[in-house]
């Protein structure tokens, strides 16, 4: 694959101080390979991982760690080098280099740079799950998305997996691999919003994601593994093309993409109402993995193990929240796009749910592969004019191309 996007372009990389700082040096001979040129700033903490000299021979430039020193000043200021990049990549973005951007402090030349730089900061986290899980933690990431169109952040991952400590979850650096495709993404859509003024300003997209918890009791539910990387990926895409996204979300752990106002639900009725108020719309794209099911009464209590046996579930199934939107009327979004998730035979069952839910386009999911969870999709997109297979894309390439497609659907290109 080749990124011409990346030529030339200018990329400052600041290494925190984490075990994932080897994946920067994978991270720097990729961008070399696709074109960029690199220089990077490493924290004290970076250093205690990987050393100057390393990153010197990869970038081919002298390595900044400190803030006032005589030397590395004269080559390059800090502000200047804040300013020369086309963009500032975070890897590894460590808990405390976050927690300090988003609270404006800079005491040192990671932080400084991040607060003075005028452009695009990609973030790759990588930390310890329960650290990447804290409130203060999620807060922080929230809040630096949130900066707007100017200041906000991107983040890319991160990954779920076991990690060096020997726990489990969410909280490895996202693979080098992984952010060469973010930074090439930030990078069309910076000069996409530069150059092409926004496509969708001015229009409002209902974006759904990720899976729907039914309960049974107050302890347990029923939930699918849709980890709603796809739909996040495309409320940020079509936010980064000037629509105003309203992300309806089942229970997923993401934090919210930039400029993106989140509406929290749980159940698929809770996704139904939340959906319905955010009307009226323009677009809407409805990627959650809404339960088909839900028990047709919660109990109240936990439910207790008998002598009987196992309690029987009865189900009732879920509205269909899709087939509710495209549905005629007054407050039908003049694009209804709806996911097929199929095992078999995709194209004839994409078709079928197409004419069966009324939708403008579907976009099918090959799910047979490595799906739920993973960074990488194989979509085939279905309208009543044809299909067009997709190659196997990263979600936010996928989330790209939609969010492409769709603008082109409102402005016709030329
Ligand atoms: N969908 C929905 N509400 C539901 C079920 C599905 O809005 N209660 C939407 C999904 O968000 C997706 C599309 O319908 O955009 C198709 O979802 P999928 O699970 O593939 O289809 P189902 O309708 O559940 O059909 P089946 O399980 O028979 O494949």
């Amino acid at each position: 694959m080749t990124f011409p996007v990346l030529t030339s372009r200018k990329i400052l990389l600041i290494v925190g101080g984490g075990i994932a700082a080897y994946k920067a040096l994978e991270l720097v001979r990729l961008l070399k390979k696709a074109g960029a040129e690199v220089r990077a700033v490493l924290t004290e903490g970076g250093a205690a991982f990987v050393t100057p000299l390393s990153l010197a021979a990869l970038t081919g430039h002298p390595v900044r760690m400190g803030l006032f020193l005589p030397d590395e000043e004269t080559t390059m200021g800090h502000i200047e080098l804040s300013r020369w990049a086309d963009l500032v990549v975070v890897a590894p973005a460590t808990a405390g280099l976050i927690g300090k951007a988003a609270n404006g402090l800079a005491d040192d030349l990671a932080s400084t740079t991040l607060l003075a730089t005028d452009k695009r900061v990609l973030l790759a986290p990588a930390m310890n799950v329960r650290m990447w899980q804290h409130p203060a933690v999620q807060a922080n990431v929230a809040r630096l998305q949130g900066f707007g169109d100017l200041h906000g952040m991107a983040v890319v991952g991160p990954d779920d997996g076991e990690m060096a400590c020997g726990e489990f979850g969410p909280g490895r650096m996202a693979e080098p691999a992984a952010i060469l495709t973010a930074i090439e993404d930030l990078l069309e859509d910076t000069v996409a919003v530069g150059q092409v003024a926004r496509p969708l300003a001015g229009r409002h997209a209902v974006v759904t994601a990720g899976p729907t918890f039914e309960p049974i009791d107050p302890v347990r539910g029923l939930t699918n593994r849709s980890s709603g990387k796809q739909g996040y990926a495309i409320a940020a895409a079509l936010a980064a093309r000037g629509a105003t996204v309203t992300l309806v979300s089942g229970p997923t752990g993401l934090p919210a993409p930039a400029g993106v106002t989140r509406l929290e639900v749980e159940t698929a009725l809770q996704m139904q109402a939340a959906t319905g108020a955010a009307l009226p719309a323009d677009i809407a794209v409805l990627s959650a993995a809404v339960a088909d099911w839900r028990v047709d009464t919660v109990a109240g209590g936990k439910i207790k193990k008998a002598p009987g046996g196992p309690p029987t579930l009865s189900l009732i199934e879920n509205p269909d929240i899709l087939a509710g939107i495209a549905a005629p009327g007054p407050m039908r979004p003049a694009l209804v796009i709806g996911f097929a998730a199929e095992t078999t035979d995709l194209e004839a069952n994409a078709r079928a749910k197409l004419s069966r839910k009324g939708c403008d386009w579907i976009v099918g999911n090959d799910v047979s592969a490595d799906v739920f969870g993973a960074d990488g999709n194989t979509v085939l997109l279905v309208s009543a004019g044809g299909a067009e297979a997709w190659p196997r894309l990263s979600k936010t390439e996928v989330a790209s191309r939609l969010a492409d497609r769709i603008a082109e659907h409102f402005v016709p290109k030329a």
